[in-house]
């Protein structure tokens, strides 16, 4: 097979970028090497910024902490921005059904993927699948396999530097058939640890606790999981949560991770393959998102006679990623409970959003962050 682009994980950078090709007119291949109904099925992200996609419109969310709860008005602070809270599933299965009626090529179920030549002109990517060895000759590789993918294991050690950040905690969440606590999202902070309300539909609800790393989902009861989840919220609100059986209880690691630089030669890592952020904040979807659309615009601009384009590609997401970097490690630190920082750790973090919800300067720093910074 040739392509001028072949995209290694069908993940949503994978497939937004697909898209993206496509209405530029560009030939890709994507190849994944779990099942389509695995991919499918896969929960993860929630909340995404307006240039993600214009579609369950949130005007704002609230921050819980000292027994009380204060609105972040994004659209207010921002001159009109939100956010929207959609699955990242569903953004995902839209993106495989839009690809698949258009008649563009996936391999699901590609074994033993490897990428070579992209310090040359030429090129490949090949893989198994069902006992058959394929080769994809193509122009460019699009990295999107994520954290663990191949595609920045292949680029020699010595050319890569990394940035770390492993956080003493993790998320467990719980996904359930009950309505939402708020329609609008709630991020608390409690001496306890942190606790987070979001939803899926006016149904659907998913909340999180942070728990310590060495817990085990199947160690959590439902009623163990609502009863610390109600102790983290005010008062008011947990006495309105409607509970009910937990339809998924997952628990996600929380780390912030770069990898410097995002090309090499004819390989560009893009979205999770190339960076991490704890999800407070909800920035990780967004950043594989806004990777994607500068890879898509300067390919395009490749193809049309120009290479300012992938020779920047690099250093213009770096920009945006190291503040969303940032951002993510601020708003985790300001709303988990760290081991090591006690009592005074908690009185510095409820000075801090004391002064958030009551400074006008404060608040529009963190709305317009929140919104996502300019692409
Ligand atoms: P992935 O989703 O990891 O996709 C990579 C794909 O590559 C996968 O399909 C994988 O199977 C495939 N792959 C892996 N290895 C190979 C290989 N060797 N060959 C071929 N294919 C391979 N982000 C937000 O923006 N907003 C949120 O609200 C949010 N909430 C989150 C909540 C939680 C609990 C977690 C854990 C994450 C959250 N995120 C959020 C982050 C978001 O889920 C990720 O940033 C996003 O999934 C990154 O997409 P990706 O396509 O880069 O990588
Ligand atoms: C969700 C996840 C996040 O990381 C976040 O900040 C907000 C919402 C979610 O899964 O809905």
């Amino acid at each position: 097979m040739r392509v001028q682009v072949a995209i290694v994980g069908g993940g949503p950078a994978g497939h937004l970028l697909g898209q993206l090709l496509y209405q530029a007119g560009i030939d890709a291949v994507v190849i994944e090497q779990r099942s389509q109904a695995y991919v499918q099925a896969r929960i993860r992200a929630g909340v995404l910024e307006q240039g993600t996609t214009d579609l369950l419109d949130e005007g704002g969310f609230a921050l819980g902490f000292g027994g009380s709860s204060h609105r972040i008005d994004l659209q207010h602070l921002t001159g009109g921005k939100q956010v929207m809270v959609y699955g990242q599933t569903e953004v995902t299965k839209d993106l495989m059904d839009a690809r698949a009626a258009a008649g563009l090529a996936t391999v699901y179920e590609a074994h033993e993927v490897s990428l070579h030549d992209f310090d040359t002109p030429h090129p490949s990517v090949r893989y198994s699948r069902g006992g058959v060895e394929h080769t994809v000759h193509c122009d460019f590789i699009a990295g999107c396999d994520g954290y663990h993918g191949v595609s920045r294991a292949s680029v020699p050690a010595a050319s890569l530097q990394t940035f770390e950040r492993i956080y003493p905690f993790g998320w467990l969440g719980v996904l359930s058939d009950t309505p939402p606590v708020s329609h609008e999202l709630v991020y608390a902070n409690h001496a306890r640890g942190f606790a987070l309300c979001s939803m899926r539909s006016a149904t659907r609800s998913r909340y999180y606790v942070q728990c310590s790393l060495d817990d085990k989902a199947e160690h959590w009861s439902d009623d163990a999981f609502w009863d610390e989840l109600r102790r983290r919220l005010a008062p008011e609100l947990a006495d309105t949560l409607v509970t009910g059986p937990s339809i998924e209880k997952s628990i996600a690691p929380l780390r912030s991770f770069v990898a410097e630089p995002m090309r090499f030669g004819r390989l560009f890592l893009a979205g999770d393959a190339a960076h991490i952020v704890p999800p407070t904040g909800a920035k990780g979807l967004n950043l594989a998102a806004s990777d994607v659309r500068y890879l898509a615009r300067a390919l395009a601009a490749f193809y049309q006679g120009s290479s300012h384009g992938i020779d920047h590609y690099s250093a213009t997401c770096l920009a945006r990623v190291w503040k969303a970097v940032r951002f993510s490690w601020w708003f985790t630190s300001l709303m988990h409970k760290f081991p090591d920082t006690g009592a005074f750790g908690q009185k510095i973090q409820e000075a801090e959003l004391d002064y958030l919800v009551n400074s006008q300067a404060a608040s529009t720093s963190l709305a317009e962050n929140y919104v996502g910074l300019p692409l």
